[in-house]
């Protein structure tokens, strides 16, 4: 028999853990204990503070470094990176880009912003994210193809491309939904904005589609306030979200032009600076992240509640730690209980085939996103030293 924990216990586990007795615990604080004021001091004085200056480049180098990627575009944040990534991979007004239902508004939205429309199509419990096989049934069952595209049964909109999401840094089966994709000729973009630090095998997240974003707000492993980034291997599509991302302007030394509808959507030099003092501690806080997964793993082992561990041959940056509660019931008494005490936890996402601008998009029948969203809830996770 499994053994039985309390809300009480977890509760006391949680302020033990993180040695507060009795202030407020938030779910996840950035922590700056590195060159982040020296680095925006820095900035200030030099007045390059908009988007030219030396640490956004020096940001994109050290992102390279990290995933691996050829080409790093800094942006000014996780949700205007998806917008330029659909752009770039091609997806037009009133075309379909496949997603899950249960993930962060931002992955939904960044398609709409395209003028595009979200499908959404189940994940699997382990992983949380969009399921390989959902994915093949939808594609097999409810799409046809003509002239090498692929349209939808339902409204004969073209598939345009498919957005997996690395659920709470929890890295999604995303080489079983490549070679799908490979299959149907469609590109994949990966939305990695949760899953910096995070790998399948040895590979970087975000490095396994056609092309990855990233989002650096306040709440995620490493912040710079508000920023993102969008990366790539493909050199056209690297050269041109850059382009594409500062208002379309041709190089020149004083002339003003435009080559097509750009965006001003680069991450300024003061973000930067506060990214780069943050890149600079990344392994320290995954180390932190960690070690705090493995007090959470062994206070649950063998008990009624399971929490959420790295899918086999993946690394997770454990970037918000995840319980699986029985029911919705003891989900909901669960979160009464720790936010009543001052430790904050959350429930995952409401569905966005939930949310009314997207309730009339075509779905699967999502029946796991639906099994999670009444079950998962995320605990403190923010890095301690
Ligand atoms: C899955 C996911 N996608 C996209 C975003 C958007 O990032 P941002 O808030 O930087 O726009 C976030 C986080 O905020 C996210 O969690």
């Amino acid at each position: 028999m499994s053994r039985l924990i309390t809300n009480t216990e977890v509760i006391d586990f949680i302020r033990n853990a993180f040695n507060e007795p009795k202030e407020f615990i938030p779910l996840h604080a950035p922590h700056f204990g590195g060159n982040e004021k020296k680095y925006v001091l820095e900035t200030i004085e030099s007045t390059f503070v908009s988007s030219v200056g030396a640490y956004v480049t020096r940001f994109e180098e050290m992102m390279k470094d990290i995933t691996g990627a050829k080409y790093v575009i800094a942006t000014v944040n996780g949700t205007t990176a998806l917008h330029l990534a659909l752009i770039m991979a091609g997806v037009q007004r009133d075309e379909l880009v496949i997603t899950q239902s249960l993930t962060f508004v931002a992955t939904a939205n960044a398609i709409a912003h395209a003028g595009a429309e979200p499908v959404f199509v189940d994940v699997d419990r382990d992983t949380m994210g969009l399921s390989p096989e959902a994915l093949k049934t939808y594609l097999e069952n409810s799409t046809y193809q003509k002239d090498g595209q692929n349209y939808s049964k339902v409204s004969h909109k073209r598939v345009a491309a498919i957005l997996p999401m690395h659920t709470f840094g929890h890295p999604v089966r995303i080489e079983s939904l490549i070679e799908i994709a490979d299959q149907y000729n469609l590109p994949v973009i990966e939305d990695a904005a949760e899953s910096l630090g995070s790998y399948v095998e040895n590979q970087h997240t975000g490095t396994f589609g056609k092309i990855g974003t990233f989002s650096f707000n306040g709440n995620k492993t490493v912040t710079c306030g508000g920023g993102g980034a969008l990366i790539t291997n493909d050199e056209a599509i690297g050269l041109r979200a850059k382009h594409v991302s500062t208002t379309a302007k041709k190089a020149h030394p004083y002339l003003f032009f435009h080559d097509e509808v750009g965006y001003n959507y680069r991450m300024p030099n003061l973000n930067a600076a506060l990214a780069c003092a943050q890149l600079e501690q990344l392994q320290e806080f995954l180390k932190g992240k960690r070690a705090l997964t493995e007090k959470y793993i062994e206070f649950f082992k063998d008990s009624n509640i399971e929490f959420k561990t790295e899918p086999v041959g993946t690394k997770s940056n454990y970037w918000l730690n995840a319980i699986q509660l029985n029911n919705i019931q003891e989900r909901d008494a669960f979160l009464k209980d720790t936010n009543g005490n001052g430790v904050m936890t959350r429930p995952i996402w409401t569905l966005m085939s939930k949310l009314p601008m997207y309730q009339n998009c075509e779905k699967d029948n999502l029946e796991n996103s639906e099994w999670l969203e009444e079950r998962i809830v995320n605990l403190p996770s923010s890095y301690t030293k």
